[in-house]
């Protein structure tokens, strides 16, 4: 393979030792985690995958499958989206919740997400977060994309990934369960250039991380950003705000935006504002602050540039620790990526039915969207988001659940 891969895991001490070294195990010739071999070694029997069958999506039927492993987690997993529906994990006394919202039936997924969408667990693609008034040029040529947020293109335009209906296969390599989710993405998709093959490939482990692998090339110059839209609520879905929970970013800078979200093309220290995230903090101390960007966003809704040795640094390293006080549950999320979006439910409007029958309203979740920057295109400056015929664009996001 003459593949340049563009993006490497690497086994960067931030991460932690523990994680570093599966994920090293991990990175197998076919990109498929064969990480819970040494919780195999240890006597634990290796995590399992069912399927079941989740409706049908313009006469495509839509398939849900359910990873679950010996230390009580299960994470349900659907093609429609490449979309992680639920994540079930125990508290500190054993007790399970689902934190991540969403929905209990693929109708929620397919109509009750509102005009552009809430992206419950979604995989986003072409283009996850903004891009300028849905233009961009690269190479000479100007593209244009669907207008779907305000005056912008949002998470890759009408029909994203999110809304696409993905071929699965499950994989079974080394003690370590997954589910590889892949497509093409035509030439021209959503104003986008380029025959774009893509995969996503889900692992759980037996130490409660699921990995999420994304792999895709293309055969004509592109642009990429991929990133999972889970909303994570530590307590449980439906039970409230996140406001309590305890946040730590690994950022000390981060893009600021105009008034429609877009970054104005600067990368400003957090110190001394609402987004200063980098002692542990509750989420909810600072959201209704009187300053600007956070009136712009309605709360937390930014790019967080995360800290590396080198603006070309693209290792594994720790992106964001949240920790929930009451049930003791941990989240620590480790990504290759350079940024990561840090949304508070802050268009969520009680509206839509969660997935256990509670009503979701602003603040109940929180995501953390591992990305390059918004909007990258059109902004030299930002780190490349560009992908040419014979390169690999190869990106790793682990989200590790633990219990304090
Ligand atoms: C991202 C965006 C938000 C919002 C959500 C979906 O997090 O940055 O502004 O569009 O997706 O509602």
């Amino acid at each position: 393979m003459s593949a340049t891969i563009l993006r490497r895991k690497g086994m960067r001490t931030a991460a932690g030792l523990g994680l570093a070294a599966f994920l090293a195990i991990g990175t197998s010739l076919s990109g498929v985690a064969t990480s819970a071999a040494s919780t195999v070694a240890g006597g634990s029997p290796p995590p399992t995958i069912t399927e079941q069958p989740f409706g049908a999506v313009a006469g495509q039927p839509v398939a849900l499958y359910t990873l679950s492993n010996a230390r009580g987690m299960r994470v349900r997993i659907m093609t429609y989206g490449a979309t992680i529906q639920s994540i079930t994990v125990p508290d500190r006394n054993g007790q399970p919740a689902d934190v991540a919202l969403g929905f209990s039936s693929l109708d929620g997924y397919v109509n009750k997400g509102g005009p552009a969408g809430v992206y419950f667990g979604a995989t986003i693609g072409r283009y996850a977060n903004r891009i300028a008034k849905g233009a961009f040029t690269l190479d000479g040529m100007t593209y244009h994309l669907p207008i779907n947020n305000g005056p912008n293109s949002l998470h890759g335009g009408t029909t994203g990934f999110d809304k696409r209906v993905w071929q699965a296969t499950e994989v079974r390599q080394g003690g370590a369960v997954g589910l590889a989710l892949s497509r093409v993405s035509a030439d021209g998709e959503d104003g986008y250039p380029g025959t774009l093959s893509v995969q996503v490939i889900y692992t759980l482990t037996n130490d409660n991380a699921i990995r999420i692998h994304y792999l895709a090339t293309t055969d004509k110059p592109t642009v990429i950003n991929m990133t999972n839209h889970t909303y994570f609520n530590l307590a449980g879905e439906g039970s409230g705000t996140v406001y309590n929970q305890v946040l730590r970013l690994n950022a000390n800078t981060y893009t600021p935006i105009n008034a429609t979200l877009i970054p104005t093309g600067a990368i400003v220290p957090v110190a001394g504002t609402p987004l200063d995230f980098t002692q542990p903090t509750a989420i909810g101390a600072h959201i209704r602050d009187n300053v600007q960007q956070i009136l712009f966003a309605q709360g937390y809704d930014f790019n967080w540039v995360l800290n590396r040795p080198s603006p070309a640094d693209a290792s594994l390293v720790l992106a964001a620790h949240a920790y929930d006080p009451q049930s003791g549950r941990t989240l620590d999320a480790y990504t290759t990526e350079p940024g990561v979006q840090l949304y508070t439910s802050n268009f969520l409007t009680g509206t839509l039915v969660g997935t256990g029958g509670k009503i979701y309203r602003q603040g109940d979740g929180f995501t953390l969207e591992t990305q390059h920057y918004p909007d990258s295109p059109n902004h030299p400056n930002f780190p490349s988001t560009t992908l040419r015929p014979g390169q690999q664009f190869d990106s790793t996001t682990v989200y590790k659940f633990s219990t304090t």
